[in-house]
């Protein structure tokens, strides 16, 4: 290690976070050095991976307040994608800073010895806010990692082996996550993955029983059935209303949890907290992310009923103890956001935004039947559907020129999703769709 250099680099680094204001100059460096270090020290291949927005990187995220983010140069961007769901009370929401800078300023994490205060706050609130007798809450840092103590806890609880996934699925690429996911891409390169995951196909409640029931014919036993309530990275895929119901009855049936990830759909995005409580479902497992950190901390988790802990009861950290899982700063934001998402009622504010936005789509629809193919969602979980991936990647790109983000699924642009925060305004709302308005004009001639 050259001592000086390092110093050197990192004081430079730290001044500009401590700065308050940028030359032209310093804005411009910020933008050579992000791309320079993503070559060098990142990954240079997502510089020529061609993102469903941008292939162009002269543009870095600064900063970022309510529906918009700035890049260095302060040119605006109305965040239609908001993180993948992350942002469902915008960015920085002055509410979750204030209750996570206050809780920065007393203690940020903790000794791991002791009992945890706001661990337990948040836990106890978590069984508030979600359906039924779900209980006790384990939390964690990423969604992956909340979808590994879901396969976990339902294993240990219940004794039993294999998984019924989707295809198409998304939950994560951690092992076990990937194993349950659907998406051949993400899966290939590392088979054998962890063994016993059946993938059928999605919003298909007979195909999850066949598959349980075959499995159980040749002497396998059946820990879980996991699902998304609506498909996200798939390309939003919304079940019939009685699939989540149909698959609880089956799950009774046969003795299997059922176990569903609102990593996307919580929080209020698909117009209730949890998308779960439209079919009046209560699984034994519910998986949370997202914005379960009110967009300013990472925090994610899973709440189960009570009957699945008693394994535990020789070794309590048998299921996990993530260093960093449940620490006061991450749980003081998810505190902040419960209560800002009920105070403010953020699941209707979802919903309504969403009909609106969902309303203009169908018109548009209308209008341009040969390139918007298809628009559905649930709340603020929107997907357009385009004929071919490069028509959903032009059509996000000419939106990114017009200032508005909108993203894809993994890897693919042909269906364009939006998925601003819960507190957009209106005015935001009205400026997205007459650029789409725009945008689509162009792509039919
Ligand atoms: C439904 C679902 N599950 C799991 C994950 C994985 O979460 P993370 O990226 O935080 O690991 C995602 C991320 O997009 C998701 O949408």
């Amino acid at each position: 290690m050259d001592r000086e250099a390092v110093l050197n680099e990192s004081s430079r680094i730290v001044d500009i976070i401590l700065k308050t204001a940028m030359s032209t100059a310093e804005k411009d460096k910020v933008v050579s050095d992000s791309v320079e270090n993503y070559a060098e020290y990142v990954n240079p291949a997502i510089l020529s991976a061609r993102k469903s927005v941008s292939s162009d990187y002269s543009f870095v995220e600064w900063e970022d307040e309510g529906a918009v983010f700035r890049d260095t140069h302060g040119v605006e961007f109305i965040d239609c994608l908001g993180g993948f769901g992350i942002y469902m009370l915008g960015h920085r929401n002055p509410k979750i800073v204030e209750v996570v800078k206050a809780q920065l300023d007393r203690y940020a994490l903790h000794s791991q010895e002791l009992v945890e205060p706001l661990r337990g706050y948040l836990s106890k609130l978590v069984a508030m806010i979600t359906p039924g007798d779900l209980q006790y809450s384990f939390i964690c840092n990423g969604g992956a990692e909340a979808v590994e103590m879901a396969l976990k806890l339902a294993r240990l609880a219940s004794g039993k082996t294999w998984f019924i996934s989707t295809v198409n699925a998304f939950h994560g690429k951690s092992m076990g996550a990937v194993s349950a996911t659907g998406k051949g891409v993400y899966r290939a390169p590392y088979i054998p993955l962890i063994p016993g995951f059946q993938h059928v196909e999605y919003a298909d409640a007979e195909a999850v029983e066949k598959a349980i029931c075959n499995l159980i014919a040749v002497g396998e036993t059946v820990a879980g059935v996991i699902v998304e309530p609506i498909q996200g990275e798939a390309g939003i895929i919304v079940p019939p209303p009685d699939y989540l119901p149909a698959l609880r009855d089956i799950c009774d049936n046969y003795g299997v949890y059922l176990i569903t990830d609102e990593i996307q759909t919580g929080m209020g995005r698909t117009g209730t907290l949890w998308a779960v409580d439209q079919v009046d479902v209560v699984p034994d497992i519910l998986i949370m992310g997202k914005a379960f950190g009110g967009g300013v901390m990472p925090i994610t988790g899973i709440v189960a009923r009570p009957s699945l802990w008693k394994n535990m009861l020789d070794n309590p950290w048998i299921l996990g103890s993530p260093t960093f899982g449940g620490n006061p700063l991450s749980c003081s934001a998810a505190i902040a956001a419960i209560k800002y998402t009920v105070e403010w009622d953020i699941p209707k504010m979802a919903a309504e935004k969403g009909a609106y936005i969902l309303e203009k789509l169908d018109t548009l629809k209308e209008q341009h039947p040969d390139i918007l193919k298809d628009v559905r969602g649930k709340g603020l979980l929107i997907g357009m559907e385009f004929p071919t991936d490069d028509v959903g990647f032009k059509l996000a790109k000419d939106l990114f020129d017009q200032r508005v983000l909108v993203g894809g699924t993994l890897n693919n642009a042909r269906v364009i999703r939006i998925e601003p925060p819960a507190i957009i305004s209106y005015e935001q709302i009205d400026i997205v769709l007459k650029a789409l308005e725009k945008t689509l004009a162009k792509l039919n001639k």
